[in-house]
Order: C-alpha cells, then structure tokens, then sequence
C-alpha cells in the first residue's frame, strides 16, 4: 500500500518583529493583558510589497531542500491560505509560477486555521489515488492588511517614526484591539511523497465543518454579498476587518479539539499517551493548555509557538512541525497528531508517523 509520508519541511518568518509594548504605542493595550489572555508577546510582519506567496516560496524551496527534492518532481501543489495576494487567482498558481514549475495541478484551500489539515487529507487522498506521488502543501498567511493602523501609525509603533496616532486613530485601533493583537504573519510547507507503506506517513484525519455559527468570526464586508464587492463605506465601518466572538470562539475551539482528538485517538486504537507530539493550531495558549489537561496529555508532548509567532493561522501547524524537527523534539518514526479549529466554522485532526 502506498502512504503519503513528510520527507521535508520549511518556514519563512518575515523580518519585522512586533512586540506587545509596540503595539500598546498605538492603541489601548499592554504586554501584560496580551499575554495572560493569549500567551502571545511577539509576532512578525512583512515589509509592505511582501505578499503571501512570497513567504510560501521561501517556505517550500526550504521544504525542498531539506527533502533533497527536486522541484521538477513536484506533481501537485496545494495552497491554504484566508489571505491571498488577490481575491483571484489563488496563490497555488502564483507559486507554481514563481518556482518555475511545469503546469502541474494547483489549488487554494480557505479553511482559515483549519487548512493545513484539510490540506493534509487532499494531498493524502491524491498519493493514494496514484493521482500524485510528491505533493506541495503550504500554510502562509499576510495579515498585516487586515490591520486598522495607518502605515505611519505602524512606523511609530516600531519606531521608525516620530509622529503618534491622533486620537481619533488611537480610537480606532482600539476598537479592534481585542483580535488585532494575536495574528502575526508566517509561512511553512511540507513536501509528502508516496512510499510503500513502512509504518510511516500519514494514517488518519478527521475533518468537519459547521456554518451555523460562522458570524462569530468571519469578515462582514468586502465580498460578493455586497455590490459592488467592496466600497469606501465597507472599509470606514470597519467592515473588511475580522470580526470575532473571542469567548464563543474560544468554547468552541475547546470542545471540537478535544472531541476530534479523542475521536482519532480512540478509531485508532491509542491512548493519549502513545503519542510523542500534540501540534495544536496556535490560537490562544489558554486553549492548548485547556485542550492538554482534558485530553491527560504531558506538557513535554505539547509544544507551543504562540508566544513567538502569534496566531498564523493556515502557517501555525507546518511552522511548528517545522521547529520541532529542526530542534529534534520530532524524529522520524514520532506519532504525532495535530489538531485545529478555525473560522468557517471548521475543524479537525490528522495523524502521521512522522
Ligand atoms: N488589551 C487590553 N484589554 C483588552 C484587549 C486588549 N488587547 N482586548 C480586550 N480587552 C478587554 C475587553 O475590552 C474586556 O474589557 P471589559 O471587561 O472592561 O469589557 C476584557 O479585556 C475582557 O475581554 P474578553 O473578550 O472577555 O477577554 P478574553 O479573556 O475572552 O480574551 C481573547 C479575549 C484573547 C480574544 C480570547 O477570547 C480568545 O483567544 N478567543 C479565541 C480566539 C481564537 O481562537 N480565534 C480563532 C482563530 S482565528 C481564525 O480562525 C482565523
């Protein structure tokens, strides 16, 4: 039997590190709250022109490169990203293009947090099918566009300008402070190929999705439900960026992980224990920590990130599978399950031997 097995990772983190007290120049927060509340105390930001497919592209010539790949070889390229350089194409086909690879097949999921594990089924279910035998899969996100400060706001901010936010401006940022301070921008990717089955690769996902409640985190403007599509008005309602239910969304994260966790575990016959490594999407620390003592997880099987890199959405899990194998806390041969939850609302769980 052929398994889709992870031969290489890679992560690009762009070069603007944003700390809490920064961010606190500009609006109505501090380091102390970010932190109890999310375990966020850094994040990173593209320079302005830097889009998401650039930081894809660092990430997978890295996977690559670390997979002794060639990228001739690449059959299939899936992108996972909630923010695309454009509302279309999509960034699989900008990548293919920017990596100078032959017309293969390339797609974007919008799973939002999810989408790296719903990419990990597709790329799965395409090796087995013989439909693929080396596949892309990559995870990035630019967030910094969904951001409420001004670029002069954001210079002050990191101090690269002398000039503080109006009130009004100070006001605005404010007002979204309780999401804009978790996001932060990143990219990963992992290369799988089919091999025959040695016990390693890819064993089982577990994925769902449910729209009842999808105005809990969602973007109220810039889309096909308006006409046009996007307009002055939109953007000052404030209307293209997220809005998010953090206390409804954080029980929902709880509960789905949790479940699907337990659920993969138990269709496979293992214990919590049995595991070397948990990947949990880096959201809010609170939640991980919540989702380990419910599941009787040890702390040394949960690694976290978030305190770096903040939330980055489709990029968390690829980037911390990627420090993980780099610093050796992840061998090969390493069960692993990773487990996220996301806006849509989606969510879901896959295991790897590694
Ligand atoms: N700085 C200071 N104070 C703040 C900030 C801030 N950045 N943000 C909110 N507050 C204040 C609120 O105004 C409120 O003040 P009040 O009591 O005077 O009204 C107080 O802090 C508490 O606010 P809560 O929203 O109740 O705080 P909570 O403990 O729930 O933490 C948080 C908020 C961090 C957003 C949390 O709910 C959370 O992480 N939720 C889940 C987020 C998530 O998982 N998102 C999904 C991923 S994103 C994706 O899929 C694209």
């Amino acid at each position: 039997m052929v398994r889709a097995v992870i031969v290489g990772s890679g992560a690009c983190v762009p070069p603007n590190q944003v700390t809490n007290d920064m961010l606190s120049r500009i609006m109505d927060t501090s380091d102390e709250w970010i932190k109890e509340r999310s375990g966020v105390e850094t994040r990173y930001y593209v320079d302005e022109g830097t889009s998401t497919s650039d930081l894809g592209l660092a990430a997978a010539v890295e996977a690559l490169n670390i997979a002794h790949m060639d990228k001739n070889d690449i059959d299939l390229i899936v992108f996972a990203t909630m923010t695309p350089d454009h509302y279309f194409p999509g960034c699989g086909t900008i990548l293919q293009y920017k990596m100078g690879l032959r017309p293969v097949p390339c797609f974007d999921l919008r799973q939002q947090c999810s989408g790296f594990l719903y990419g990990l089924q597709v790329a799965d279910a395409h090796i087995r099918a013989g439909l693929a035998r080396m596949v892309l899969l990559v995870g990035a996100e630019v967030h910094i566009g969904f951001m409420p400060w001004t670029q002069e706001n954001f210079e002050y901010a990191i101090g690269r300008s002398e000039t503080p936010p109006t009130k009004e401006e100070w006001e605005w940022n404010s007002r979204f402070r309780h999401l804009v301070v978790l996001f932060g921008d990143a990219g990963a990717a992992v290369v799988l190929r089919a091999a025959e089955d040695d016990g390693r690769g890819l064993i089982d996902h577990e994925l769902h999705g449910a729209g009842a409640d999808y105005e809990k985190l969602y973007v109220p403007g810039t889309g096909f439900k308006h006409r046009p599509y996007t307009d002055p008005e939109q953007f000052k309602r404030g209307d293209h960026i997220p809005v998010m239910d953090g206390r409804h969304v954080f029980k929902m994260a709880t509960t789905s992980m949790v479940e699907v966790a337990r659920s993969v575990l138990q269709k496979n016959g293992l214990a919590p224990s049995d595991l070397k490594l948990v990947l949990m999407h880096q959201a809010n620390k609170r939640i991980n920590e919540y989702c380990t003592k419910a599941l009787g997880l040890r702390e040394d099987q949960v690694p976290h990130n978030i305190h770096k890199y903040g939330n980055t959405t489709a990029a968390t899990i690829p980037l911390l599978w990627d420090e993980c194998a780099r610093d050796g806390r992840l061998q090969p041969g390493d069960l692993v399950l990773m487990v996220a939850f996301g806006a849509g609302m989606t969510w879901g769980a896959s295991l790897v031997r590694a």
